[in-house]
């Protein structure tokens, strides 16, 4: 029998899949994607084929960005963007929009994305590393107290949740009138947030939010203001603000998906529901490796072990490639761990059901008996 994601619920046997992404998505949005795909809401149309200037493609517009609102109760004097070019775009964007002539950008170092974020700011303005996780072998979060001055930066950014590393901030630093910026790729949707303490935040879509091609932006509209002259308006938040985001032709399809996400997430219990399923699934499989004996190794400072990504070791390092292999056969999918750093990583965003990381721990175990 082929094994598939029969149903919304997951019938067995099933696939499950535990990509960092693009990522696994609701199975009931797939369906009712796939329940739409030739005929949008009685048009005849597929969403596919439908102008992003039409009314139609309009509603979906609003409704998302609606629901993203309610969602984080963002408030009025923020404006939310779906912008083209990921996250990594954002580097660069948050960069050329928010820094001030002759005033230093402050970044915080923990990780593979903070690292690019840095590197890509650096291109076009002059950065201040605060403070780094790399005399912690990047396996915690440099405590707010020990960070260097950064009063008269023109922001601070940082990676609430690194990807790759597996940390994630178990606090939002105090910045008092400096802006945060937040890259919250990996995290957006996970547990509420006091939008007020931040500046901006962005996330590429292709985890929490839906299929790639887009990156959300909220940002609070004072900063949207501040680009240098020479920026170029399709850089300019301002620009985009005052478009609607299109300035030219949008993936409409990712938009429409990632308004579906943002639905589904409203009618699963929002963002607490998120934050009490992820805190659940992780504890899982976090309890499979530290019970393990050593078998299985996370050597991340417990109190910043990642909800989301979890990568992890085996004790000797030639089983892993067999790890991985009877993982797949198991049904148990895209489990190798990112090729910087290797070893194993689970992904456990917010399509993943409790039952995915149940089966994942369930293998764990077993594996661990028959090579141990
Ligand atoms: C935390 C974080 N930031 C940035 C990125 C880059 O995203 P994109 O590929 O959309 O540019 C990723 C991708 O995985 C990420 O995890």
């Amino acid at each position: 029998m082929s094994k598939a994601r029969v149903s919304g619920t997951w019938d067995e046997p099933v696939v499950f899949n535990y990509s960092a992404g693009p990522a696994m998505l609701p199975a009931p949005v797939m369906q009712r994607v796939q329940a739409e795909l030739l005929d949008y809401a009685g048009s005849g149309l597929s969403i596919m084929e439908t102008g992003h200037r039409t009314s139609g493609f309009g509603e979906i517009v609003e409704r998302a960005e609606r629901d993203l609102r309610v969602l984080y109760d963002v408030p009025e004097d923020y404006a939310v963007l779906f912008l083209q070019g990921g996250a990594s775009l954002q580097f660069l964007m948050v960069a050329m929009n928010l820094a001030r002539p002759g005033v230093p950008t402050a970044y915080v170092d923990t990780g593979y994305w903070s690292a690019k974020a840095i590197a890509a700011a650096r291109e076009v303005r002059p950065v201040k590393v605060v403070a780094s996780g790399a005399a912690l072998h990047y396996r915690g979060v440099p405590q707010r107290s020990q960070w260097a001055d950064f009063s008269t930066a023109a922001y601070l950014h940082y990676t609430p949740n690194e990807t790759i590393h597996g940390i994630e901030f178990d606090y939002i630093p105090e910045t008092d009138d400096v802006a945060l910026v937040a890259d919250m790729s990996s995290c957006i949707l996970s547990r509420p947030l006091p939008i007020r303490r931040f500046g901006l935040i962005y996330a590429g879509a292709q985890k929490n939010l839906g299929p790639t091609g887009l990156a959300l932006v909220i940002v609070r509209r004072d900063l949207a203001e501040r680009a240098a002259a020479e920026t170029p308006a399709l850089l300019r938040y301002r620009d985009q603000i005052g478009a609607g985001s299109m300035l030219n032709t949008p993936p409409t399809f990712t938009w429409y998906v990632i308004g579906l996400v943002l639905a589904w997430v409203r009618e699963q219990g929002g963002l607490e529901a998120m934050a009490r399923r992820a805190a659940a699934r992780s504890r899982i499989v976090y309890e499979a490796i530290d019970a393990s004996g050593g078998f299985y190794r996370n050597a991340i400072d417990p109190a910043v072990r990642s909800r989301m990504n979890i990568p992890f070791q085996l004790h000797e390092e030639r089983l892993e490639a067999k790890f991985l292999r009877e993982a797949e056969t198991a049904g148990l999918k895209q489990l190798a761990g990112h090729r910087a750093v290797g070893g194993v990583r689970a992904s456990l965003y917010n399509a993943m059901p409790l039952a995915g990381a149940e089966a994942l721990a369930g293998f764990m175990r077993e594996f661990a008996r028959h090579n141990g």
